[in-house]
């Protein structure tokens, strides 16, 4: 087993581990360690290291605690890229506020990751705050204002560019809720760690079930201020070969402007657990071993 070592990025999540082999499956040893640190700090940073997008999803799904000695049945997302020069790509341009991917689904995404195909500088960073540190942090008269309550998240791409495009604590409740909302509690157990973390974002969460279009704003405007204080953001700024897992329930991620002439900014991104084929439009699939 190679030995890892491991430095805390912030003081209250994200680690860089250095010494990592990348191997499918690695050793049990290596992925318990992993898994907790994954645990322990939601989201893990691995720099130059050249791999696959069957390593990037075997390591992703081991993460979250799928069996690590798979993988001949795991699905894998053939070309999925955010990427400001790869035809088809998710998110080409634009700026993205903090969310959690799928926020609005049934089915959520436990993990992403993202790895630096091609990068050039100056590249926009990918920034980052914890739910959970928002949850611990909060002050308790706003505790007591947000439990027990539910909101509706929005997943409507205009919602996003409308958002994007202005003030990001601009509320906007003058759209419909698609047909993927679902009411979701403010205050979310982490399904794996037990963490309590504040599961609303100011790309996706329209408004507080049950309140006035006043108190909802307001309540949302408040618990949004503390969640993206300055000092609780973490920023990876990206460099080929690197790799960066994400716990995408207990951290949002957003990100500056990308320009769509700007420099090459690709990153392969994959999504832990698998959605099922054909649940996301333009993706090639195939299992390990057979992907090329
Ligand atoms: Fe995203």
């Amino acid at each position: 087993m190679a030995k890892l070592t491991i430095k805390d990025i912030t003081p209250a999540f994200g680690a860089e581990i250095s010494g990592l082999e990348p191997k499918v499956p690695l050793d049990a040893e290596t992925c318990a360690q992993l898994r907790t640190l994954f645990d322990e700090r939601s989201l893990l940073v691995f720099r130059d290291v050249d791999i696959d997008v069957q390593f990037q999803t075997y390591l992703s799904n081991m993460l979250i605690g799928d069996d690590a000695s798979v993988p001949d049945d795991l699905p894998i997302m053939k070309d999925f890229y955010v990427s400001n020069e790869k035809p088809k790509s998710a998110a080409p341009f634009g700026r993205l506020m903090y969310h959690s991917d799928s926020q609005w689904a049934k089915n959520w995404c436990y993990a992403l990751s993202l790895y630096g195909e091609k990068v050039e500088q100056p590249s926009a960073p990918t920034m980052f705050v914890s739910s959970i540190v928002g949850w611990d942090t909060l002050p308790e008269h706003l505790r007591k204002r947000a439990e027990g309550h539910f909101v509706i998240h929005q997943h409507d791409p205009e919602t996003y560019q409308k958002r994007a495009a202005g003030d990001p604590n601009v509320l906007l409740n003058d759209l419909k809720a698609s047909e993927d909302s679902d009411p979701q509690p403010i205050v979310l157990t982490h399904p794996r760690t037990g963490r309590k973390l504040l599961y609303i974002s100011q790309q996706m969460t329209r408004n507080v079930e049950g309140m006035s279009e006043q108190e909802s704003d307001e309540l949302l405007g408040l618990l949004f201020d503390h969640l993206y204080d300055k000092n609780k953001e973490m920023a990876h700024h990206w460099r080929e070969g690197d790799l960066v897992v994400w716990d995408n329930i207990a951290l949002q991620h957003a990100r500056p402007n990308v320009q769509s002439e700007g420099p090459a900014r690709t990153l392969r991104k994959t999504i832990a657990p698998p959605p099922k084929v054909g649940a996301v439009k333009s993706l090639n699939y195939s299992k390990v071993g057979a992907a090329a």
